[in-house]
């Protein structure tokens, strides 16, 4: 156990992962606890969150699982105001949910598209905007937003509103970002790259033809690495973010994905 976000009070949507293994948001979770963070765990399956708790519990760290779907307002509000019930305070919001629908133009529906933007973009505004008066009253606050590099290129399975909804989360991290920055409240946000998580294998497994094996390797093959990068590799980012060690950078779109889009 380190003490890089000691005495600070986080909120990870998404924090637990679809499927088994370690998803983003429960590897930020776990970090955060264990750098001495207090969590609370939202995820609209709270079996999920459970999960994540029983992990932080194990290794000695505090958490408490909330059930809310972050597309909802009203969930997002409650979300919000149960951290400050229980914590006093909300310093770090980490959005992590995101869903991601393949298509392009000609195959994506309305309805996929206004999903899209509901779970991705909207709930992302709607934490912010509940958490913000708060964080504004201790005038200190760090908000992380996980985007993704779809958002500034295009990929080998084409995601229309997923690419969209991820590249308008750097716009809104970005204007945040300088309607706070004096008041104390950081915002950035994260793009990751080709992840090895529970997500992938949910979400992309049919668009690379339904053999998983062979889409982790062709994913594989387009990082420079050779390999996929790890939930672990994104949670560290958002640690340092989420730490007064990055107490001079806002507003900023930092990619975590081993030089794969120096390449595309
Ligand atoms: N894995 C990758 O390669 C990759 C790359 C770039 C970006 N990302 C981003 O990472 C994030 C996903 O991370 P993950 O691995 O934790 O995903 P995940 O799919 O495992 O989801 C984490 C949790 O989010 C919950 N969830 C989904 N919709 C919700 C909602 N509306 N309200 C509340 N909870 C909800 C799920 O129940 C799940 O437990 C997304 O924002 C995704 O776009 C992933």
């Amino acid at each position: 156990m380190g003490n890089r976000v000691e005495g600070k009070v986080a909120v990870v949507t998404g924090a637990g992962s679809v499927g088994s293994g370690i998803g983003n948001g429960k590897a930020a979770a776990l970090v955060y606890a264990r750098e001495g963070a207090r969590v609370m765990l939202v995820d609209y399956n709270l079996e999920a969150a459970h999960e994540t708790r029983a992990l932080i519990e194990q290794e000695g760290g505090e958490s408490f699982a909330f059930q809310a779907d972050v597309s909802q307002s009203g969930a997002c509000q409650r979300m919000i105001e149960e951290c400050i019930r229980t914590y006093g305070r909300i310093d770090i919001l980490h959005n992590n949910v995101g869903i991601e629908l393949a298509g392009g133009l000609d195959t994506t529906t309305e309805e996929a598209w206004d999903r899209t933007m509901a779970v991705n973009l909207k709930s992302m505004f709607l934490t912010c905007k509940y958490a913000a008066p708060y964080m504004e009253r201790q005038e200190d606050g760090s908000i992380i937003n996980i985007s993704s590099i779809n958002a500034i290129r295009t990929l080998p399975a084409l995601s229309l509103p997923y690419a969209a909804s991820k590249a308008a989360i750097i716009a809104m991290t970005r204007e945040i970002a300088v309607e706070y920055a004096a008041k104390g409240i950081r915002a950035n946000a994260i793009l990751p790259g080709m992840m090895s998580t529970p997500f992938v294998v949910m979400s992309l497994t049919e668009a690379y033809g339904g053999d998983i094996e062979e889409m982790m390797s062709k994913r594989d093959a387009l990082c420079p690495t050779g390999k996929q990068g790890e939930s672990w590799d994104v949670a560290y980012l958002a640690l340092f973010l989420a730490s007064d060690e990055s107490k001079y950078i806002t507003g900023q779109a930092i990619v975590v994905d081993g030089a794969q889009t120096c390449r595309i």
